[in-house]
């Protein structure tokens, strides 16, 4: 699978996300032999740069964050098509300048019509960005060529915005050339939840509300907002995180078996397992939210959300949210999915464990232990990419003692391949056309419907989001949450 002759367009390309990953991952792609010698990368910013001075800023951000061990070669060949466009998105000369640049690079380079314009930048300037691209016929491939958008979220703030973002892009371009980041579904582990459950016998006669308890979905960072409040102020741990990724991984988690894993399948079956959450009835008791405060984190003294920079005295922004989710499908119903997410946590931890019934009968003398016997596969979506199954094993000894065991699973230990970074894998899939790890718009309207009554709920409240201690794991409410229903949350 290497990509074909291509460049990739980046609109934001001094944005935090260009520095971090997205000029690394083409570099490492490149390094891995994945990209033609024809690929070009264009920088489009209001900058007054040259291509000297963006090629310079690109390998610098290179140097500093690429997986691949830095190989000067590979760099040379990469960094003759690095191409910088100055201009404003507003300004139809810039886009002018940004056509001549790509017929330049189809003559010269040979990237033969197809390119990819990747918006990293606020939502709010989708609408002219795909509006110029429009009208300086850049968004309209020729018959043999392509041309693809890259949108990455938050894709609207609610269904109704969400719903008026996707009109606005697939006005200018085909429903097939539209491309949504879910940067969750690049990861090798959220793949692997796929093969996991329909490459075995062994999980998936279990995997339903006959053997299984419930659910838990954890995403749990220890960093604060990174520098990035402009952003996240307003916007919240729910709307960040859970309306995308963790609704995701409760969707590979939760769906059917696809009749194939081409985009169409595997989204068709995505979207059926969406469409049948069911709601709790009282938000209030199967929902909790908090702000983290200040105060010691890993012996380190920290800053509540409230003193970071750029964050208003009195936000009410959540920066933890835990919801309970019910599926009613025949496979699910009665065994509810518990989602959490937050901030300044004790680490920095995703995980899906999937916890299953007891027993019946308990005959052995168990160590006093209240979650004795509770078998549960977790899946370990990182930081220690893998798998744990845990069960009940004989303590060595002359007595009858059970004691719950894990049996792990490591890609460290079991495989000598890398990993590509999250970002690698989606840009070579843009490249080459393939679809699958990108939710279509009909996945994103149903996450939204999911989030909005709890996000409505919560703008209801007048009071504060109860603060939480950093490197907790999180507000007292988001124990009795699972408390009232008689369980507990793992503690990763
Ligand atoms: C992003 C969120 O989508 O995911 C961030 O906007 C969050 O707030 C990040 O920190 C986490 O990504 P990862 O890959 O480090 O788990």
């Amino acid at each position: 699978r290497i990509a074909g002759p291509s460049s990739l367009v980046l609109f934001g390309v001094t944005g935090d996300l260009a520095r971090k990953k997205l000029m690394p991952a083409v570099y490492d792609l490149a390094n891995r032999g994945l990209l033609p010698p024809s690929f070009a990368l264009v920088g489009f910013a209001r900058r007054q740069w040259e291509d000297e001075d963006f090629a310079a800023e690109v390998l610098e951000s290179v140097k500093q964050h690429c997986r691949t061990p830095f190989d000067q070669r590979v760099w040379d060949q990469l960094s003759q098509g690095i191409r910088f466009v100055q201009g404003d998105f507003g300004d139809d000369a810039s886009f002018e300048r940004l056509k001549s640049t790509i017929d330049e690079l189809d003559r010269e380079r040979g990237t033969r019509g197809n390119h990819a314009f990747y918006l990293s930048i606020p939502p709010k300037a989708f609408e002219l960005v795909c509006t110029q691209l429009s009208k300086h016929g850049l968004a309209q491939a020729v018959e043999g060529t392509w041309r693809r958008v890259v949108i990455e979220k938050p894709f609207g703030h609610d269904l109704e915005s969400a719903r008026a973002l996707n009109d606005i892009v697939e006005s200018v371009f085909p429903p097939d050339s539209v491309f949504r980041i879910d940067h969750y579904l690049g990861k090798e582990t959220v793949q692997n939840i796929l093969a996991l459950r329909f490459a075995n016998q062994l999980f998936e006669p279990l995997w339903n509300a006959n053997y299984v308890d419930h659910v838990q979905i954890t995403m749990a960072e220890d960093i604060g907002t990174g520098g990035r409040a402009g952003y996240y102020d307003g916007v919240g741990a729910a709307r960040d995180v859970i309306q995308n990724h963790l609704l995701q991984l409760l969707a590979l988690t939760a769906m059917e078996e696809p009749i194939s894993f081409n985009a169409e399948d595997l989204r068709a079956e995505k979207e059926k397992v969406l469409a049948a959450v069911k709601l709790p009835e009282d938000l209030s008791l199967h929902s909790a939210r908090g702000q983290f405060s200040g105060g010691l984190q890993g012996g380190e003294e920290v800053l509540g959300y409230l003193e970071e920079d750029g964050i208003p005295a009195d936000s009410t922004t959540e920066t933890f949210a835990a919801i309970r989710l019910d599926i009613n499908t025949r496979r699910w119903a009665g065994a509810p999915f518990y989602l959490r997410t937050g901030k300044r946590l004790g680490r920095r931890v995703t995980e899906i464990a999937v916890v299953f019934k007891k027993a019946p009968n308990l005959l052995f003398r168990d160590n006093g232990d209240e979650d004795f016997g509770q078998n549960a596969v977790v899946i370990r979506v990182q930081p220690d990419e893998g798998a744990t199954i845990r069960f009940g094993s004989k303590v060595p000894g002359t007595q009858m003692e059970v004691r719950d065991v894990s049996m792990d699973f490591g890609y460290g230990h079991s495989f000598t391949e890398s990993s590509p970074e999250a970002y690698e894998r989606l840009i070579l899939d843009v490249l080459l056309g393939e679809p699958p790890l990108f939710p279509r718009h009909q996945e994103v309207e149903l996450s939204w419907k999911i989030l909005d009554p709890f996000e409505e709920y919560w703008a209801s409240l007048t009071e504060q989001p109860e603060p939480y201690a950093p490197g907790s794991w999180g507000p007292s409410s988001a124990d009795e949450l699972l408390a009232r229903d008689g369980r507990s949350w793992r503690r990763p």
